[in-house]
């Protein structure tokens, strides 16, 4: 659990957060973006946060609800692609439209950053977005993932193909304010 400014919390998904990932997955940005899949039912989500404790306990992910303190979720933040022997690890994220334009990703992003450098041990980060997401390329610079470069034709979106950006956050880079 980690506690972010005002009184907004990382907390692991719980069953009864299943409505959460059924409104995300109807929210138009979080379809185009993270491309959770169409007609997600509260059986699929109920399944998608069991798989995530499962890929916890087998240290292959680390995903987090965010919410404020007793409410539930307005986004999803977390670690996909754990490798901890190779030290790496990819970020995902998401808000529901309620949670956005208060700047609250890339601290959540930075937290978690902490986490998995100072804790876990992980050495290299990485943040993929599509270059037509200019919210998730501030979010990612923001947050200290350096832009490595373009990734052509990398992700099947809705509407084809996109090219992606790769950033990545270093073990040994500086955080913000530093
Ligand atoms: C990306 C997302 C998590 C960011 O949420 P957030 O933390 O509330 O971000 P904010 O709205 O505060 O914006 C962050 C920064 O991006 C900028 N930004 C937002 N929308 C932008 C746009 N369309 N063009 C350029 N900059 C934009 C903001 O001005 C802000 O920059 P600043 O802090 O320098 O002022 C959220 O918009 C979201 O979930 N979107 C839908 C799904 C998605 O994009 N997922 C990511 C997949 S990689």
């Amino acid at each position: 659990m980690f506690r972010l400014t005002g009184d907004v919390e990382l907390r692991p998904w719980r069953q009864d957060d299943a409505q959460t990932l059924v409104d995300a997955s109807l929210d138009p940005d979080v379809q185009q973006w993270n491309r959770p899949g169409s007609d997600v039912s509260l059986e699929d989500a109920r399944a998608k946060i069991a798989s995530w404790h499962e890929r916890w306990t087998s240290e292959q992910a680390a995903i987090w609800a965010i919410a404020r303190l007793g409410e539930r979720p307005m986004g999803l933040i977390g670690w996909a692609d754990m490798d901890l022997k190779g030290g790496s690890a990819e970020i995902l994220y998401w808000l529901l439209p309620a949670g956005r334009g208060g700047g609250l990703m890339a601290d959540a992003a930075v937290r978690l950053s902490r986490w998995a450098i100072d804790d876990l041990g992980l050495h290299r980060l990485r943040l993929t977005h599509s270059v037509a997401n200019p919210a998730s390329c501030r979010v990612a610079t923001k947050a200290g993932f350096a832009l490595e470069g373009t990734m052509r034709s990398a992700l099947l979106h809705a509407d084809g193909w996109h090219d992606e950006h790769l950033h990545a956050r270093i073990r040994g880079d500086k955080w913000l304010g530093e």
